[in-house]
């Protein structure tokens, strides 16, 4: 693992515009995307820049079950705010909260994931170390699935909600199996309340308890700090 140490989240932005920029450069045409407010500075530096995703696809890592994308709670509506609209790819894909057959929708998801094989993913991390809405406990081995969320989850993205029992309690989200297949993958935290993760993540046991550990098992993993992330290293 490559770790990556900046100021604030604000320096963060540019060095995760430059991972982008590099793979973009090297031929990358699949991107895996994010939602939550730890991505946004790296989206708002790949606005100001001239990359262009015209010709390229992004496949986001999760949503909630039985949202619209209108909702301006999805993560579809999250995309189209923070990227899409600014920076269009050529196609991109979120799983369907309002899909009628949960399973069916995986299978899709799954199919797009397998169609189009991520070059550079990118992940935030939840204060209890889960990537995508893969919990503790979640198997190593999973694609796209519907999971339930963990309380501490669903109070973490209550901030989003008006109240917490508008908080899904589901969501579609790609696995870790599907997420270790991608070539490149650049995780990042910001923040005092992700500290401990981060530590588990790079230096603990790589245990089903802590899903980010698995990632010291892939061979290209760029991870991008801020100091109150990084001081529990
Ligand atoms: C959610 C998302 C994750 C995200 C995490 C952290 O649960 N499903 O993909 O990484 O929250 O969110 P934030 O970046 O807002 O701290």
């Amino acid at each position: 693992m490559k770790v990556i140490v900046t100021k604030n989240q604000q320096e963060a932005g540019v060095e995760g515009y430059q991972v982008f920029k590099e793979a973009v450069e090297k031929g990358a045409k699949v991107f895996g995307l994010a939602t939550g407010s730890t991505p946004i500075t790296t989206y708002e530096e790949i606005i100001k820049s001239d990359l262009d995703f015209s010709d390229c696809t992004s496949i986001n890592l999760d949503e909630y079950v039985g949202i619209s994308p209108d909702n301006d709670q999805s993560y579809q509506y999250f995309m189209n705010e923070h990227l899409f609209s600014k920076k269009p790819f050529k196609q991109s894909y979120l799983p369907n909260g309002l899909a009628e057959d949960p399973e069916a929708e995986t299978v899709r998801y799954n199919q797009i994931i397998a169609d189009n094989p991520i070059d550079l993913q990118l992940l935030g991390i939840g204060r209890n170390a889960h990537i995508g809405f893969n919990e503790p406990g979640t198997s190593f081995e999973l694609e796209t699935h519907v999971a339930d969320l963990t309380d501490s989850t669903i109070e973490a993205n209550s901030r989003f909600f008006e109240h917490v029992e508008d908080v899904p309690k589901q969501a579609y989200s790609m696995g870790i199996g599907s997420i270790m297949k991608s070539k490149q993958i650049i995780i990042e935290a910001f923040g005092a309340e992700k500290a401990d993760a981060v530590a588990k993540m790079i230096e603990g046991p790589v245990t089903e308890d802590v899903p980010a550990s698995i990632l010291q098992q892939h061979p290209n993993v760029v991870v991008l700090l801020d100091e109150a992330a990084a001081a529990k290293l």
